[in-house]
């Protein structure tokens, strides 16, 4: 057990969002709730779209929330969906489908179809049956729809991450296999671009421009052997944040800087990120209740209504989502081992630092967690509650969807 006397109330815990938080009055069984904070959503994305480098897409995948979407579409951004199911959700709140890009290595022809049917015109596309399907689907309809070729590159250095990094992945083609197509064979697509996509949650500036520039000459290479005149290059997501909160964190104005001397090492006229969560991570909180605290062997333990059934990113990765005491506490900070509901040692969101006074009945917030969090959980296992999501606009708090009883999802 690690003791130390650091003030209890984290930095990142805005003093507006632990007041709205501490006035909820939770409905009756409230397990777990995603509060999101669109007004910082807003300001952040605003100050994101002001620079002519780089043209931005939404991952939606990091948060399909309508409220959210609807935040991103006012301040000008662009949706890459990687499903029926996200494009259904961006177009319904009225974004045009010119702004909507399709990635995703699981492109059957009839969604290539349905896709061009609803109006998208941009693809990313990651294999040569895909780029066959959408010529034909587009020779059909009498379209002529816009193609990157998603690249997967091996590096001397290995290294892992969850998008593969150096592993061999299904994301994309390596350029020897590219190499067998000319873009003339497809004359109903326009492929004028490439997309590269390898390493996520990345910290360090320096770390992103060594492997960006590392990726201009084999790119720049494929695209002469495909006979394509590249003018878009696509550098995917990646942009990190400080899960670890230890200090590290990228510059957005140098990204800036090192994009345009990519943009222009590479000669293209267009350069594209699809960012998922240094676009959302932040404006999102995650609120649970402690169940149970005990001291287990040498632990400290604190057991919550939710765990991985609600943030599931922890058990992936390794890595937790930062925490905090709700009410105030002058007690010193504890290190105590978070549990959640589930029945496998799996459902562990960290060791964490928590004002030592913390007890059954008092309510954690977890921060960063507006990314990959409601939608990378798993809510289904031992017949919990779907979390409940509320945001934050003009500075009140409003539930958007309630927690949902698992009566509702059984059958
Ligand atoms: C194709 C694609 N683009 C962008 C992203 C967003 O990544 P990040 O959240 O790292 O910005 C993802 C995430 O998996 C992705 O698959």
């Amino acid at each position: 057990m690690s003791q130390n006397t650091l003030p209890t109330t984290a930095h990142w815990l805005s003093p507006h969002v632990q007041q709205v938080l501490r006035d909820h009055q939770p409905p009756q069984n409230e397990e777990g709730l995603f509060l999101y904070d669109l007004d910082h959503l807003e300001q952040h994305i605003k100050a994101l779209m002001q620079q002519d480098v780089v043209k931005l897409w939404f991952a939606v995948k990091a948060n399909p929330l309508s409220r959210v979407i609807k935040t991103l579409a006012q301040q000008g951004m662009n949706f890459d969906v990687a499903s029926q199911g996200e494009l259904a959700q961006v177009l319904a709140q009225g974004v045009d489908a010119s702004r909507i890009l399709n990635t995703g290595p699981a492109k059957s022809k009839a969604q290539l179809q349905a896709f061009l049917q609803q109006g998208v015109r941009t693809f990313v596309i990651e294999s040569i049956n895909q780029l066959t399907w959408l010529n034909q689907a587009a020779t059909e309809l009498g379209c002529q729809p816009q193609v990157l070729l998603r690249v997967q590159l091996q590096w001397p250095a290995a290294e892992k991450n969850p998008l593969g990094g150096n592993e061999i992945t299904a994301f994309g083609l390596s350029c020897q296999a590219w190499q067998s197509i000319k873009v003339s064979d497809f004359p109903a697509l326009n492929i004028n671009g490439l997309h590269i996509f390898q390493w996520g949650n990345m910290l360090s500036n320096e770390r992103l421009f060594t492997l960006w520039s590392a990726m201009i000459s084999p790119l720049l290479e494929l695209a002469a052997q495909v006979q394509m005149s590249l003018e878009v290059l696509d550098l995917g997501g990646g942009l990190g944040v400080d899960y670890q909160q230890a200090g590290q964190g990228l510059s957005w104005s140098r990204v800036i800087a090192d994009l345009a001397i990519i943009k222009a090492r590479a000669g293209v006229s267009e350069l594209w990120l699809e960012l998922g969560r240094y676009a959302v991570a932040e404006m999102g909180y995650y609120l649970t209740t402690v169940v149970d605290r005990k001291q287990n062997f040498n632990h400290q333990q604190l057991v919550l209504a939710g765990g991985i059934n609600h943030l599931l990113r922890p058990a992936i990765t390794g890595q937790p989502f930062p925490v905090t005491l709700l009410r105030p506490s002058l007690a010193n900070l504890v290190s105590f081992h978070l549990h959640g509901p589930l029945c496998t040692s799996l459902d562990n969101l960290g060791q964490l630092a928590i004002a030592g006074d913390v007890d059954v009945g008092d309510q954690l917030v977890f921060a960063l967690a507006g990314a990959y969090g409601f939608s990378e959980s798993m809510p289904f296992f031992l017949c919990h509650q779907i979390a409940a999501e509320y945001v934050i606009e003009r500075g009140t708090m409003t539930q958007v969807r309630p927690a949902v009883p698992a009566n509702v999802y059984l059958r």
